[in-house]
């Protein structure tokens, strides 16, 4: 069975203060985790939440990384630097770096493999928009994301990827895609994963399912067969609701 996984993306929000404050309040509520459980501050705060986190079942991830390994790139940071700053994986692709920084399928390409040079759990983000999905075109959209992200990798090397289906039109919008249209497309990554891996790879896989996720709609998401948890953007923020939608984990009471 696949370990159901709730992320918290905090984006560009909290001062290393208030994130440790807010690790501190999610640490003391989280109880007996029934799910795997990560959460990707802003890389200034990385150093200083390893350390909380290191003793608890919350994994830390960065939000992004260069894709060069090193050199003469002012202002970027290597996955090699985030690693050593306590991360243990990373977000790739999040439809934020495409659309505001100009991410190509390319660069994703080469910062899956930094990440995996490094063992760093990969978090691929993949999702259309809007206009993709009126025009009839978002499962092919997803399909040419997961292929370029993922070109000249074989099973093996991405056994520990995750995948975030997250649809642009939901993502901080308040608006969610209903249990149905993320389904039908958590169910077609499956399937464009089994053609590429193989069904084993596609069975293990998780899919994460993220876009205005909130306490009032998580647990109707995550009972749906192949959504595997969230990555949380707003909610993450809010211990309570964070928490919230961590025990809506469909699996909690088998
Ligand atoms: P949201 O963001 O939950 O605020 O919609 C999700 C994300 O961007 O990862």
């Amino acid at each position: 069975m696949r370990t159901h996984l709730v992320a918290g993306n905090w984006k560009m929000h909290t001062h290393p203060k208030e994130g440790l404050a807010l690790v501190q309040e999610i640490l003391s509520g989280l109880g007996k985790a029934e799910s795997e459980v990560w959460v990707f501050p802003p890389a200034t705060h990385l150093s200083l939440l390893a350390e909380p986190l290191a003793q608890s079942p919350v994994k830390l991830g960065a939000q992004n990384a260069a894709s060069a390994a090193q050199g003469a790139y002012t202002g970027e940071l290597s996955v090699s630097m985030l690693k050593a700053c306590g991360a243990q994986g990373l977000l790739i692709g999040h439809s934020e770096r495409r659309q505001l920084f100009g991410e190509t399928g390319k660069v994703l390409n080469q910062k899956l493999e930094r990440c995996l040079e490094e063992d760093l759990t990969p978090f691929l983000c993949v999702g259309e928009t809007l206009e993709e999905r009126e025009s009839g075109n978002h499962m092919e959209v997803v399909r040419h994301q997961i292929e370029e992200a993922t070109e000249g990798f074989d099973g093996e090397a991405l056994q520990t990827l995750v995948i975030a289906y997250e649809p642009v039109w939901a993502i901080g919008t308040g608006q969610t895609a209903s249990p149905f249209q993320a389904q039908e497309m958590h169910a077609f990554i499956r399937r464009v994963w089994a053609k590429k891996f193989g069904e084993s790879a596609a069975e293990k896989i998780r899919i994460l399912y993220g876009g205005s996720v909130k306490p009032e709609n998580a647990a109707e998401l995550f009972g749906q067969t192949d959504i595997d948890g969230g990555l949380i953007g707003g909610a993450s923020l809010k211990a309570a609701d964070f928490l919230q939608i961590v025990q809506a984990n469909p699996h909690y009471d088998l």
